[in-house]
């Protein structure tokens, strides 16, 4: 049987994580880099990105920051040349990147809808698929897809989001399910209420969205935010042996908020 340091142990394998210049990306990057991964930072805002990279490199890991707008589809077969001229094969995919608007349905316009749903659910499809391609000729991988308890209990204005990631529970199991015999396993995680430089942005100060937000916090069982690192690690565990058996799962982390 093997040992818990070996089932942990991510060294030699590559990890391309998006929207990983902060927040829940940013951890996860941490989190599998300290688990002996190469990781490749990925982002639109390249600045954040390469801070990144370097910050993970100082902290002793393997990283690099390489541009991907997981919006722009049509820029994937240049971007994942790129990325495979650094990294020639892609052992893990963390589709991390997403955009959560608020605003209430009546006054959701087609462009709203369209831009959320553009990144979250339709760059996020053929993101995996162009990785999957590889790493089916590779003979396997593990993709890890970040969807929100939004997906099963919405939490007020957010119609196009809750969409998306309702979406990308079903594309886990689809792809979980087409993909199994190539090796490749995918699985999603469902985090909670999780204080991020984009959460706290969505939420201004004495705002409208600030007081439902304290609500939100009060229906938490642990009664509180959960941390960037708490989702990071159920990264790494869907992303090691740690969890071989899994595939198709919807993981959710949440503080006990779904279980309310
Ligand atoms: P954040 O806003 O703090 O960070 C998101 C990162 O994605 C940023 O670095 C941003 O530059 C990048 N990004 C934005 N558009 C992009 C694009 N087109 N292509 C590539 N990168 C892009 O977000 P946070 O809170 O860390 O969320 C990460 C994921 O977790 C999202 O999918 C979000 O829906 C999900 N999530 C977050 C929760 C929370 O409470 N923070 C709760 C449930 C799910």
């Amino acid at each position: 049987m093997p040992r818990i340091s070996e089932l942990i142990d991510l060294s030699g394998q590559t990890a391309l994580i998006t929207g990983a210049a902060q927040g829940i990306g940013a951890a996860s990057a941490h989190r599998l880099a300290e688990a002996g991964a190469s990781v490749v930072v990925t982002d639109v805002n390249e600045a954040a990105g390469s801070r990144r990279a370097q910050e993970i490199i100082h902290a002793g890991g393997r990283a690099r920051f390489l541009p991907l707008d997981v919006g722009r589809v049509e820029s994937f077969p240049a971007a994942m040349a790129r990325i495979h001229e650094e990294a020639p094969r892609i052992d893990l995919l963390v589709n991390n990147a997403g955009i959560f608007p608020t605003a209430p349905a009546l006054d959701t316009t087609p462009e709203r809808w369209d831009a959320v749903l553009n990144l979250n659910l339709r760059g996020l499809f053929f993101l995996t698929i162009e990785v999957a391609r590889q790493m089916r000729s590779n003979g396997g991988g593990r993709i890890v897809n970040i969807a929100s308890v939004d997906a099963l209990r919405p939490t007020g204005q957010l119609a196009p989001y809750d969409a998306s990631k309702a979406g990308i529970v079903m594309l886990t199991r689809s792809l979980a399910v087409e993909l199994a015999p190539y090796g490749i396993r995918v699985n999603a995680i469902a985090p909670g209420g999780i204080d991020t430089p984009g959460a706290r942005a969505s939420i201004p100060p004495n705002s409208a969205a600030a007081s439902a937000m304290a609500g939100f916090v009060h229906r938490i069982p642990m009664g509180r935010m959960g941390s960037p690192d708490e989702i990071a690690r159920v990264v790494l565990f869907l992303a090691t042996p740690l969890s071989e058996y899994m595939t198709g799962a919807l993981v959710v982390v949440d503080g006990g908020y779904l279980a309310d």
